[in-house]
């Protein structure tokens, strides 16, 4: 259909969520500060209750804004902005940006492979592989959900291991010898499943991204094959693009 000419309306919830973009943006309301409830915007704007809300849930998955139960609704914290080239450990980004690392180990077994690891791992379905999960918390705050494989032959007695103040990455090196070099990395948006929705707290539904990674060693041996899922509300991911001469 040709829009060309026709006035297309504005839905009144985008029109609000402007408004309370740009006072955020232009500093006029800073982290932490309250900003108008639902009751409130409907009367400033002559809307219904609906539109106000969907104005604000959009906001709050954007991650701009920060419910908080029985108190309002605030402007959220900055997002992290992590830069997507550098193979590094999450403590380490963690303190990069002065943020206490901690985790949760949701559970640590030894398991054959299965078709999907394996096939990451380039493995057979049957070896032994062990299986880390773990709630990824900065500050107190969690973070990520992140499930790491590594090949049990690799790196033996990494079940045994206590990984909740203990970095993975540093672990593999010191301990095992192995220092990672090299990393293939995919990035994709998904929905928090209730589960993962009540160990981030966040709102079932919330975009999380997807991040599946396979590191090697210097001997470009496949070592670990993790899926983490960000918090897409607390996570920006940037990257550095060249343009290169047989592109133009
Ligand atoms: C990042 C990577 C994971 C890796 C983790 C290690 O978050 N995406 O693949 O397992 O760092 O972190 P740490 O060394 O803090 O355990």
């Amino acid at each position: 259909m040709n829009n060309m000419g026709k006035q297309v309306p504005i839905p009144l919830y985008y029109l609000i969520k402007s408004h309370l973009m740009e006072i955020i943006e232009s500093g006029h309301l800073k982290p932490g500060d309250r900003v108008p409830s639902e009751r409130e915007l409907t009367a400033q704007f002559s809307v219904s209750r609906m539109t106000a809300r969907q104005a604000l849930a959009e906001l709050e998955n954007q991650g701009l804004l920060m419910r908080v139960q029985g108190k309002g609704t605030f402007v959220a914290t900055p997002k992290i902005e992590q830069p997507l080239a550098g193979l590094t450990s999450f403590t380490e980004d963690m303190r990069r940006r002065g943020l206490n690392p901690g985790a949760r180990v949701l559970s640590a077994v030894e398991a054959a492979a299965g078709r999907r690891v394996a096939q990451a791992l380039g493995v057979t379905e049957a070896t032994p592989v062990f299986r880390l999960e773990r709630l990824r918390l900065a500050g107190g705050e969690p973070m990520a959900v992140e499930t790491s494989h590594i090949p049990v032959n690799i790196a033996p007695g990494l079940k045994d291991q206590a990984f909740a103040d203990q970095s993975l990455y540093k672990l593999l090196q010191e301990h095992y010898g192995i220092q990672l070099v090299r990393a293939t990395q995919s990035l994709e948006a998904v929905p928090a499943n209730s589960a993962e929705a009540d160990v981030l707290n966040v709102h079932e539904g919330t975009p999380l991204l997807l991040l599946e990674r396979v590191s090697r060693d210097t001997q470009d041996r496949p070592i670990e094959f993790v899926r983490s899922l960000y918090r897409g509300d607390r996570y920006r991911f940037t990257t550095e693009l060249v343009r290169r001469e047989e592109s133009q």
